[in-house]
This record gives C-alpha cells, structure tokens and sequence, in this order.
C-alpha cells in the first residue's frame, strides 16, 4: 500500500482525510504534535476503519524532528499537510507565531520532500486567498485580494512557496482551497473539537443548540445580501476529504499538466448565515437562540465556489447537502454530551 504523510492529521480534516484514505487502500501516518488537537481522533478513526494509525508527536518547525521521521518512514509515496494554526482572529494578535508556525513547518517539510524525492504533495490551502472577491463565485483564476489577517498571508504565502518550490524539485503539487469546511462523520465517531469557545459558525450553532454556550450572535445583519448575513459555501469535511485522495490519485496517475494546479473545494452554492441556522433548525428541530449582533471585523461579505475544475478533472462528486452537514454536526454534538456524561457518571467503566 501506498504510504501517505498526513501532517495535522488529529485535526478535524486531517483526521476525516485519513479515514478515506484508509478507505481507498492508502496506508497513512500521521504526523501531529496535538498542540491544536488531541489523538482522541485517532480512536475515532479505528473505530471507523478498524486501523491503528501511527502518530508522531513532532514538532515540524524542528527541521531535525521532521527529518527523523522521514529517515524512519523512506518510502513516503505522498504528502498531505494539513498541519497550520487557522484562528484568524487570533492571527491577528500574534503574527509573528502565525507567520513562524505555519511556514516553518512547510519549508521544513518541502525540504525532506526534496532530499527523500517524494513524488506527490498536496498543500491545504483555503478561500480565504480570495479576501473579499470583486465577483463571485470565484474560480481558481480569481485574483488573490490582500488577506484578510495574518492567517489568510499564511496560506497566499505557503501557495507562493510550494509553487516556486515544485518548480525545482521531483514532487508534483496540488493546491487544494477550502470553502467552509462543516459537518462530520455519518458515525460520530470522528467530528470538529474547536479549542474553547468556537469562533466557526457550526460549532457555534451546535454548542448553542446543545447549552454549551447560553446564546449565539449572529455577527451583522445588515451586509448587501439577499437576508443581510453573511454568504459562504459551507461543504461536508468528508467531501473535503475525498477530493483528497481524488488529488493524491489524480497525481499518482500523471493526469495533472503541470507541476502545481489549484482547486477550489466548495459546492458552489452560497448560503447565508440565517439560511444555515434555518437549516439547523430543520434538521435538529430544536429553536435556536441567538441575537443580531454587530459586524465582525475581517469577515468577509461573500464568497462561493466555482468548482468545476475540480468535479471535471479530479472526478470530484459532492455527496452531501446542507441538510446533511447540519445533521452529521448535531449528532456528534450529541456524542460529545453522551461521552462527556458517561465519563462523569462515577459508575462509568473504562473499557
Ligand atoms: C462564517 C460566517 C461569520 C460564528 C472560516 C475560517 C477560515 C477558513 C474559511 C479555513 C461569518 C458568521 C460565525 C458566530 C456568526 N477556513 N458567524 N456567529 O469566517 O468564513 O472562515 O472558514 O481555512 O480559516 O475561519 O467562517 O465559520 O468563522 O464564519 O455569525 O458565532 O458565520 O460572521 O459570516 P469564515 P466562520
């Protein structure tokens, strides 16, 4: 089997990436110092595949660490790095961690790319290289606008970077950008576990709807869009996932042209925020509570996808609605209040 680095690979696309991958006949490891996630993942991804997945604990802006690992792992087919700070608010406040964090790790994992010659590299980048786009939906030939935060440099940055770098080197790259990543697993054994209060928009709906949190806000209802809120394209994380290993196949096939191609991950479809929350409200038929509050700084009016290099050249087919991510993100909520309860309950055995 094929083995494939996930770097972040406890996180929440990561971990969803390496059930699919598992899925498809890859043999992943993962590489997560949990410094964001905890390997909780990695029990959820047994419980789904039935595979034990090996975690090293680096730290990847340790070139020496992430070295080692490639010394002990050399024959590394493919590498997918998801591993990154992503809370833009918080990027904005330490620029300096954002810009050492998320590039450091790159250029240290691109420099074992070129010494132990993997061939197939796929960079996890994201919608947020588009700022506020001019028109939508945006395609992969968008101009980029000036980030909205430090994170969003990040990933323009890491773009730029694995670009001018797979020029030079035996890898082939792809680039895949994510819209709003929602939803999880059909099993609720694998989902998001935001650290603290959540500052995505599902999770923040779930944990509202669950009592985690008293109230939610919606942050401005006064944009120029058909209800006032916000438009993003919210797509299911496992078919985010998918389109991963679709890229990873679509190189291993020699189908790409050239050594660094872009795609956009999104359905296509704009929703606003009070449409999500309807949506929500529908599958979950709980009420929820939330105020308007005011407009939060760097968001972005509206942004969709125009997928269709991806559904045309990696095969790439969505598979669930928004129904469905409302749904898969209320039933691991539920999961979580279930195991939090059990692991309360002094008559809970550990199994
Ligand atoms: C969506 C909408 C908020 C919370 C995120 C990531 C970014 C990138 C793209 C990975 C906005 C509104 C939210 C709340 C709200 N992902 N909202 N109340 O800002 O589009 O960006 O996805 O690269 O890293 O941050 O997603 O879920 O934070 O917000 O009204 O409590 O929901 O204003 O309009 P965003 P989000």
């Amino acid at each position: 089997m094929k083995k494939i680095l996930v770097t972040g690979g406890c996180g929440y696309i990561g971990a969803h990436t390496i059930v699919d991958l598992i899925e498809n006949g890859f043999e992943p490891i993962c590489v997560d110092n949990n410094s964001r996630s905890t390997p909780v993942l990695l029990e959820g991804i047994e419980k789904i595949t039935g595979k034990k997945v090996k975690n090293y604990k680096v730290d990847l802006c340790s070139f020496d660490e992430t070295h080692a690992v490639f010394q002990e792992n050399s024959n590394i087919e493919g590498i997918i790095h998801f591993a990154a700070y992503k809370v833009v608010g918080e990027s904005v406040h330490e620029p300096l961690l954002y810009f050492e964090n998320n590039l450091l790790s790159l250029i240290n994992i691109l420099k074992c790319v070129k010494e132990f010659q993997v061939p197939y590299f796929i960079f996890s980048s994201s919608c947020t290289v588009y700022g506020n786009p001019d028109e939508i939906p945006v395609t992969e030939s968008t101009p980029p606008k000036p980030a909205e935060s430090p994170y969003g440099y990040t990933k323009q940055m890491g773009e730029q970077i694995v670009s001018e770098t797979t020029k030079t080197i035996f890898a082939q790259s792809i680039l895949l950008r994510y819209f709003n990543p929602v939803g999880a697993h059909p099993s609720a054994f694998i989902g998001e576990m935001p650290l603290g209060k959540p500052e995505n928009l599902v999770p923040a709906i779930t944990q509202t709807a669950i009592g985690k949190l008293p109230q939610m806000k919606v942050y401005g209802n006064d944009y120029p869009t058909r209800d006032g809120s916000c438009v993003r394209d919210y797509i299911h994380v496992c078919d985010i996932a998918h389109a991963h290993t679709l890229a990873l196949q679509y190189l291993i096939d020699h189908k790409n042209k050239s050594r660094c191609e872009v795609f956009n991950l999104g359905t296509g479809n704009g929703v606003t925020v009070l449409e999500a929350i309807k949506a929500f409200e529908k599958v979950s038929e709980v009420k929820l509570n939330y105020v308007i509050g005011p407009r939060r700084q760097g968001d972005v009016v509206a942004v969709y996808a125009d997928n269709k290099l991806a559904r045309e050249k990696l095969g790439w087919n969505i598979q669930y609605s928004l129904e469905d991510m409302m749904s898969t993100a209320w039933k691991w909520e539920l999961k979580l209040k279930e195991d939090e309860t059990m692991h309360n309950n002094p008559n809970f055995q550990m199994n």
